[in-house]
């Protein structure tokens, strides 16, 4: 049985990555602080799979812990490294935190695999790393811009990272570049917790819904799109998921290696924020009292993937749809009540 390690695998996509891991069998063992997750995420994660990953409690800027970790498990296949703190806004207000959670930690991780002889790995980024491409669908060549935030530049620093180290190295290293994930595991299990007020779409239109929050604020009625509102690539967090098996075992088959690879994952299809509103209220019958405001500070027009690279070369394809989400989504969100 091949052993992957997780970290953040107690966050929105660690998590349901780790319930795809364990379907595949795959043995994993999950590190996580629970800065910005909860223990109980094992017992969802057990309930879906039946099995109870191996866990450790260590902060990635700790590097004696990971030096520790290392000498505790052995014979590790990959690491999927998805810890890392994520909100847009308060990376601006706290860019240390940022650059020393997402971009230390990344360093002593790299090191120690190293030092371990631990060579295929996975990095979690996003499309935020484009910002507004010039061309739609946005392929894996299109230039970076300047980052919008210090959360965004730890994205593409990340990268260059991982890159440099795969070239200097034997590490063989994929980075995912993830639009906007959404949805919940259909056990309703596991899903997405924000903490505080959600600065997501998806979060606050359920908590919307279900009558938390009073007024859903839709950022924007007068960009250049179809109906006026804002437009991104909605990818279920399950097909998600899968994009991150179907990569470790590319890295794992010896004949496909290369030292360092990125893949949008995404469906490939734009929708507004309208139509997601719109959508909701279909699949839940429940109507979202919203209010068109003015646009968000150093959001993009529009984002939605060419995923052809991963369709050719993972052989992997959305399979669910942005009701299938939304759906999920809403019976995650009951389930919370
Ligand atoms: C945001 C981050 C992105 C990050 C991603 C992770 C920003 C600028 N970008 O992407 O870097 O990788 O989350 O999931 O924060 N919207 C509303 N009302 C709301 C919330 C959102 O109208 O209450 C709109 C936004 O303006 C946007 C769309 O919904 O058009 C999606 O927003 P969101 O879920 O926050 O994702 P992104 O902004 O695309």
């Amino acid at each position: 049985m091949k052993r992957i390690v997780v970290t953040g695998g107690l966050g929105f996509i660690g998590s349901h990555t780790v319930v795809e891991l364990q379907n595949e069998g795959f043995e994993v063992v999950v590190i996580d602080d629970l800065s910005n997750s909860s223990i109980e995420v094992l017992e969802g994660i057990a309930l879906i799979t039946g099995i109870t990953p191996f866990f450790e409690n260590i902060d990635l800027k700790d590097q004696n812990a990971i030096k520790s970790f290392f000498k505790k498990y052995t014979n590790i296949a990959g690491i999927i490294h998805f810890a890392a703190s994520k909100a847009v806004g308060e990376s601006v207000d706290k860019p240390l935190k940022y650059y020393h959670n997402n971009i230390s930690s990344l360093i002593y991780l790299l090191e120690e695999m190293a030092v371990n002889g631990v060579e295929n790995f996975i990095f979690s980024s996003s499309c935020t790393v484009y910002g507004q491409a010039d061309m739609m669908p946005i392929t894996e060549s299109a230039p970076f811009k300047t980052a919008e935030s210090p959360y965004g530049n730890t994205k593409q620093m990340g990268e260059s990272i991982i890159k440099d180290t795969a070239n200097a190295s034997n590490l063989n290293a994929v980075s995912l570049r993830y639009f906007n994930p959404i949805g919940a595991h259909e056990s309703a299990k596991i899903g997405e917790l924000p903490v505080g007020v959600p600065q997501n779409l998806i979060p606050y239109v359920m908590q919307t819904a279900i009558g938390l929050r009073e007024q859903l604020s839709v950022y924007g009625g007068d960009y250049p799109t179809f109906d006026g509102t804002a437009i991104r690539d909605y990818i279920h967090v399950v097909d998600l998921a899968k994009a991150h098996i179907v990569a470790m075992c590319r890295l794992l088959n010896e004949k496909n290696k290369t030292s360092f690879e990125v893949f949008n994952i995404g469906t490939g299809k734009g929708s507004s924020v309208l139509e997601v509103i719109q959508a909701f209220e279909e699949v839940s019958n429940q109507k979202v009292n919203y209010k068109i405001v003015d646009r968000r500070a150093g959001d993009i027009v529009e984002a939605y993937a060419d995923t052809s690279s991963a369709n050719n070369d993972l052989g992997w394809y959305p399979e669910l749809t942005l009701k299938d989400g939304l759906a999920s989504a809403w019976k995650w969100q009951q389930s919370l009540v």
